[in-house]
């Protein structure tokens, strides 16, 4: 069955390169992509659980979308990704627009799974019954929300963005941590690696349609292995691969940062000098509730030798306020721990309790006007952090991979230092472009920089690689 599939995507990178993955996956059975919702024969929304507000969005979105269906009777509206996996046949009663609920570990099926719905919707009920036992569906037949331990999709075609000079490959799926907070061990399921092979494959494939540089993706990237291939060996071998100019890899655990991971990113040059390692609270009390599996003395162990082995690394972090018990003495810990790391960029959450996890049977106690005041506190103390780091660039030389044309000026290109700054620089490039610029000025997110001398040199190096 061909037709058009728009598919939109909520959350994480980790979303954004599942999407891909269904593109490519569903293009391989006759479906092509479109932009535009109103000219797609399938919708598919990629939802995030991770917080209450990411899955109010998403039903807001859903209604819009449903009015769709009034045109067209054929329309096939599906919600995949960690809410459909969180609610399941909840969200089918709760949506009665919805054609699919379909859980992150269900892809390999969606062809079978829009076979199905969209003779459903077409009114052809015996077909309906074949395909939605072929494809092995739940009692409900719109709803697939089976979790497969070893399912990676490594043998599935993705479709990447044409031209990107950044991509993301997902190298292991699942999360084993079960914070107390998190809903994703939950709607993703246990961790599993892609094989080696498959992933260097990925990264020739990407480098082979332009990509320069590579982001590797996993909930907990850093707990990678396969067979005696861990991250460290990982991103050694990709960083041999041609056209490579840079390697990032995110999320790690603060647990699962082992020497070898260390001294990879020291000694592979192509393994970019930042890290994004989330701390979630300055607190021990907090932390041991949250049961992150170490304590802030054991977090700023590892920052001291990660900053140690690395030159210029930056920091970025994510940090929950008001977790259940939160005291003011202990968010003022966490805003001593921010302030005395000096991270170059935060995410900051308000806590949101989550079905299925330990913490949401424990009393919400934070009252939400004084998690409110709290989270805004933090983003002030950040924006000042941000502002005073990126300030320590003005008058360093650094190298930009330029990306595109700037937002703002037409003049100007866009792209990121290997700290992962954005960077806007006076020059006419194209993307993929390495180009060396003087700092002359610099916010709270941006760095503003003068191409020099090494320019041409540097455009020279960029194009042979
Ligand atoms: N409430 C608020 N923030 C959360 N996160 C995960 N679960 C929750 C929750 N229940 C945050 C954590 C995590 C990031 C991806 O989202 O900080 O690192
Ligand atoms: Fe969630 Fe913790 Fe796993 Fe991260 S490590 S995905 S926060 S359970």
């Amino acid at each position: 069955m061909s037709g058009t599939i728009y598919v939109e995507t909520y959350g994480c990178q980790m979303n954004l390169a599942d999407s891909e993955l269904i593109r490519g996956h569903v293009a391989a059975h006759g479906y092509a992509t479109t932009d535009d919702p109103a000219a797609a024969d399938v919708i598919l929304v990629n939802t995030c659980a991770i917080r209450e507000h990411a899955e109010e969005r998403v039903v807001g979105r859903l209604t819009d979308l449903a009015r769709l269906k009034a045109r067209r009777r054929d329309l096939v509206l599906g919600i995949c990704g960690c809410m459909a996996q969180h609610h399941r046949a909840a969200l089918a009663a709760r949506v009665p627009a919805l054609d699919l609920v379909v859980g992150p570990d269900a892809y390999r099926r969606l062809p079978a799974l829009l076979a199905a719905a969209r003779t459903a919707r077409t009114g052809d009920r015996e077909r309906e019954t074949t395909a939605a036992a072929r494809a092995g569906g739940d009692v409900d037949p719109r709803v697939d929300v089976r979790l497969d331990p070893d399912e990676t999709y490594a043998d599935l075609p993705t479709a990447r963005a044409a031209g990107a000079v950044r991509a993301w490959i997902t190298v292991m799926r699942g999360c084993d941590k079960f914070c107390t907070f998190c809903v994703v061990p939950y709607v993703r399921g246990r961790e599993r690696s892609l094989p080696v092979d498959a992933v260097l494959a990925q990264v020739r494939a990407a480098a082979a349609s332009g990509a320069r540089e590579v982001v590797f993706l996993g909930q907990t990237v850093n707990a990678y292995r396969d067979g005696d291939c861990d991250l460290a060996a990982l991103l050694r071998r990709a960083a041999e691969v041609p056209g490579v100019l840079r390697l990032r890899f995110t999320s790690p655990h603060p647990a699962d940062m082992s020497p070898a991971l260390i001294a990879a990113m020291a000694e592979v040059s192509a393994v970019a000098p930042q890290l994004h390692l989330p701390v979630q609270s300055g607190s021990d009390a907090v932390l041991a509730r949250m049961e992150r599996g170490h304590t802030v003395a054991e977090y700023r162990g590892l920052v001291a030798r990660l900053r140690d082995a690395v030159p210029d690394l930056a920091l970025s972090t994510d940090v929950i306020v008001g977790f259940p018990g939160e005291s003011p003495a202990d968010f003022e810990a966490t805003c001593r721990l921010v302030d005395e790391i000096g991270y170059d960029h935060a995410f900051l959450f308000k806590y949101s309790p989550r079905s299925l996890t330990k913490a949401a049977r424990w009393e919400d106690s934070v009252a939400e006007e004084e998690k409110s005041r709290r989270l805004a506190h933090l983003i002030a103390l950040q924006e000042e952090i941000s502002a005073a780091r990126n300030r320590r660039w003005i008058g360093r030389s650094v190298e930009v991979l330029v990306e595109g044309p700037a937002r703002r000026s037409r003049d100007c290109v866009a792209g990121k230092t290997p700290q992962f700054l954005t960077t806007v620089v006076a020059a006419d490039a194209a993307p993929g472009t390495r180009l060396m610029a003087v700092v002359t000025g610099a916010t709270a997110h941006t760095l503003i920089a003068t191409p020099t001398d090494a320019y041409a040199a540097g455009r020279d190096a960029s194009r042979a690689a």
